[in-house]
């Protein structure tokens, strides 16, 4: 094993032999980011945060900074490769933070973030260590990417590198990505690597002025401070001290004070826990911290949601479902007044948990294929997971190999099939909309469960399976 103190290779300092292999590798540094840690980040995360735990020497936080995340914030508990990592973040005008702890500890303490990357190193925390960790992360991230390796010696106390044990510590988080492991062929450092990425079911991010206080007198004091008047001469002191008439003035002060220790607090070190609200978004707990991200300007805020409607139904679709309904979907299709080319006009951008679709896309031409997907991802939620199972016209052994099913249209339905539907055209389609796409196959998927799967008109090689997820 290489050892931490040098596991990251800075680029300035003097690289020893294995480093300029793995300076080219897929598998380290920066080609381990490229490969299964950036294709689950958002195009654009301005205004988000990314938390990177066993961040060594910080490499990772210096590419997330130059991606554009905001607030970036990484730790790590070697001495030696934090005093690295800081002194070259300085040296290149980095403003990302470094702490030195163990992960273990430091949970409490971090702000919520956006995305928290284990990347090697989550079976470093012993099993209960982790459990007690991820009990905790649900309401501290909104997503969690896990990239893992082969161990060949599994030791029983430590958290498990196997794909399958991390699915069941995330189990009651939505799987929203996976990353195969690579070809290694050619690749002067090779290794066995997996990633996966999950969203919290816990917490959501949601437009900061979409939310109700019950405290709108605190408009103006954050400003009033910060423009250093004297808090007793502040308007939301003097409103305070107006309706808490049996206070005295010694307990209205050490409460003000108080609620100044939450504006520095916030402003320093973001938010450390979810506004709650009740689901008709009315605040329950947290005016005064929404009052401190409303005035920092924060577009979007970490929200729980509590409350009878909290457990809101998934929209799931399924498209040109023809007889094929499925039992908890909106199955929409010609025979029921619905056609592609009306879009999806009825469902709001984001709204839309999963879509399916089997053996409808071929009825269009690859023009209206290619507009439809921009209606498909303007309907689906971040994480939302499209699937579609088509004819493969791309696979020499399909028997509609370069035809499609054209030869055997019925002339009834009024046009022809349209496009050569297969695997690589489809993917193009699905990259040219940013999703991240997925290979799968008749059994599995990126889904949380199995029902967007349909195999009616068997599997490969005469039909592809491919899946799409919203970043
Ligand atoms: C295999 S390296 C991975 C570094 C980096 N994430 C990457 O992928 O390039 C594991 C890192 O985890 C750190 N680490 C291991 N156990 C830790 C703990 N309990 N608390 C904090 N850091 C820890 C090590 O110091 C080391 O930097």
């Amino acid at each position: 094993m290489k050892a931490f103190e040098v596991y990251q290779y800075l680029e300035g300092e003097t690289a020893t032999e294995r480093d300029l292999l793995e300076m080219h590798s897929k598998f380290w540094n920066k080609g381990k980011w490229d490969n299964f840690v950036a294709p689950f980040l958002p195009e654009d995360p301005k205004g988000m945060t990314l938390v990177d735990m066993g961040c060594n020497a910080g490499l990772f936080l210096k590419l997330a900074e130059e991606k554009g995340f905001d607030h970036v914030i990484g730790v790590d508990a070697n001495e030696e490769a934090v005093r690295r990592g800081l002194a070259w973040r300085d040296k290149n005008g980095g403003k990302y933070k470094i702490i030195c702890s163990s992960m273990e500890k430091c949970i409490d303490d971090l702000p919520m973030a956006d995305f928290t990357v284990f990347a090697n190193v989550h079976y470093y925390f012993t099993i209960n260590d982790w459990l007690d960790y991820l009990d905790k992360l649900q309401t501290k991230t909104g997503y969690c990417i896990v990239v893992t390796g082969y161990k060949k010696h599994k030791n029983v106390c430590w958290a498990s590198a196997d794909i399958s044990d991390i699915r069941s510590y995330f189990k009651n988080w939505d799987e929203v990505g996976f990353i195969d492991e690579l070809p290694t062929d050619g690749d002067p450092s090779p290794r066995r690597l997996w990633a996966l990425c999950f969203k919290s079911r816990f917490i959501d991010k949601i437009p900061t002025n979409s939310l109700v206080t019950r405290n709108p007198n605190l408009d103006g004091f954050y400003e009033e401070l910060d423009k250093g008047i004297p808090y007793k001469n502040t308007q939301y002191y003097n409103h305070v001290k107006s309706y808490r008439k049996k206070w005295s003035e010694g307990r209205l002060n050490r409460w003000t004070e108080e609620r100044i220790r939450v504006f520095e607090d916030v402003k320093k070190n973001g938010l450390l826990k979810p506004i709650i609200i009740h689901s008709d978004s009315v605040i329950l707990d947290g005016n005064h911290r929404y009052g401190v991200i409303k005035y920092l300007g924060e577009k979007d805020i970490f929200v729980r949601r509590v409350g009878s409607n909290t457990t809101e139904t998934k929209i799931k679709l399924n498209l040109g479902c023809g007889q094929h309904k499925l039992a908890g979907f909106d199955n929409l299709d010609k025979i029921t007044g619905w056609f592609f080319q009306n879009g999806l006009t009825q469902y709001a951008n984001g709204s839309v948990d999963a879509i399916t679709i089997s053996h409808a896309l071929m009825f269009l031409e690859l023009s209206e294929v290619k507009k439809f997907m921009k209606e498909i991802q303007r309907v689906l939620k971040v994480g939302g997971v499209i699937r579609i199972t088509e004819d493969d016209t791309e696979n020499p052994l399909s028997d509609t190999y370069q035809t499609g099913w054209k030869q055997n249209y019925p002339k009834e339905w009024g046009r022809d099939a349209s496009c050569l539907t297969g695997p690589k055209m489809m993917r193009e389609m699905l990259e040219s909309v940013q999703f991240g796409v997925y290979d799968v196959d008749e059994n599995t998927t990126h889904f949380q469960d199995k029902t967007l799967m349909q195999s009616y008109h068997r599997g490969k090689p005469r039909c592809f399976f491919i899946e799409g997820v919203k970043r």
